[in-house]
């Protein structure tokens, strides 16, 4: 029998059980349309790297349901619109990526054009009435928001604040050269469950010493089901930090061993620290070690389909070693986002069953609580 146990006062811990979502919201079509324009309308939404995206290039991006394109310009400024013409509404970029061979986005419909600013500068072929004013007719713009090399856009009239996106503070990876990263791999894969189940998964380590016993043996605390030492139930907070990694090992691969030289700005305790987890609920969580940086994006793609993608960055002299070895740092990573990607499809056909209509969260589940109520609060349900 499990013996009751009375955490200490700042531990994390719930001190009882909660109800979990209902069943519903994670196939339900009509939960999910609604969560289209609740939390993904108006959140702030990953959408690339500054470095990825080249000068005088559009790209189409969806967000929420939405057509988007996503400009840089040639003096690096970013902007992004609603992909739909001001003329009779033709999609602006019919392809994933197109170069710009001018200044001006053009229709390939009947050829009205715009600045990269959005504002329509030609109307060729019409003629034009004393009641047609062009500054009526700019492109529909979209919020953007570069921050630490990411881009990020928001489909709301009053976006969020940004501050209050990355849950260690917007100052969590200053000590990390994150506007200079370089992608050095890129992996996608398509996940058969909600996005919530992902981000619920991410949220809790219970599932570690099942689920992936390479990670529980690199990260020891994660054996016992812990993300942190205060989520013991003896935690007490004069206990002293541990180093997180096992012995000998400085960072996330293969062998624990850096794939080149440490990013100089850090201390001694994110040195010690071993990774710095930043969740950006809903779009996406960075992690940080001492020696390359990994980003991983979620895109909802259907009630029961989330696109999963993950970006490794690098120090370009890193990736430029004569001995540089991809595969030992990105395997290693790769081979926990697929233990994790089995666990949420497993979970979403479980949950699928008639009888189960909620689950419900243990104290460890703190963090799939907070994300629950998050959720909850944007949905506007109980
Ligand atoms: S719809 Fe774009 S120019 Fe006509
Ligand atoms: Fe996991």
């Amino acid at each position: 029998m499990n013996q009751m146990q009375i955490p200490h006062p700042a531990s994390p811990l719930l001190p009882h059980c909660e109800p979990a979502l209902p069943a519903r919201a994670y196939y339900d079509p009509q939960w999910y349309a609604d969560e289209q324009k609740t939390i993904w309308t108006n959140s702030w939404i990953y959408a690339g790297r500054v470095n990825d995206l080249a000068e005088m290039t559009m790209r189409r991006v969806e967000i929420g349901g939405q057509n988007l394109i996503l400009v840089r310009d040639r003096d690096d400024a970013i902007t992004a619109f609603h992909n739909t013409c001001r003329h009779r509404g033709s999609e602006l970029c019919t392809e994933p990526e197109k170069k710009l061979s001018s200044k001006l986005i053009s229709c390939p419909y009947h050829q009205w054009s715009y600045g990269l600013d959005g504002r329509l500068a030609r109307t060729p072929f019409v003629s034009i009435t004393p009641d047609f004013r062009k500054e009526d007719f700019s492109l529909f713009k979209v919020h953007v928001k570069v921050w630490n090399g990411f881009i990020y856009l928001c489909l709301a009239d009053e976006p969020p604040d940004f501050r209050d996106v990355p849950d260690m503070g917007e100052d969590a990876l200053d000590n990390w050269p994150m506007d200079d990263l370089v992608t050095g791999h890129t992996f996608v894969k398509t996940l058969d469950c909600n996005w919530k189940v992902f981000w619920e998964n991410y949220n809790e380590c219970l599932h570690c010493p099942g689920i992936h016993p390479e990670l529980s043996a690199a990260v020891p605390i994660y054996s016992k089901g812990y993300m942190a030492p205060n989520e013991a139930p003896d935690w007490t907070p004069e206990q002293e930090a541990e180093h997180a990694l096992r012995e000998g090992a400085m960072t996330w691969s293969m062998n624990g061993m850096a794939c080149g030289p440490e990013f100089a700005g850090l201390t001694p305790s994110e040195r010690a620290a071993g990774q710095l987890f930043v969740t950006m609920v809903p779009t996406m969580f960075i992690v940080a070690h001492v020696d390359y940086v990994r980003a991983v994006s979620l895109k909802p793609i259907g009630p029961e389909r989330t696109e999963l993608r993950a970006e490794w960055l690098f120090a370009a002299e890193t990736l430029a070693q004569p001995d540089f070895d991809l595969g030992n740092v990105v395997d290693f990573a790769t081979l926990v986002m697929s233990q994790d990607g089995m666990a949420c499809e497993m979970n979403q056909r479980g949950l699928k069953s008639r009888k189960f209509t909620q689950g419900v969260l243990m104290p460890q589940e703190f963090d799939v609580f907070r994300f629950q109520s998050w959720v909850r609060n944007r949905m506007k349900v109980a």
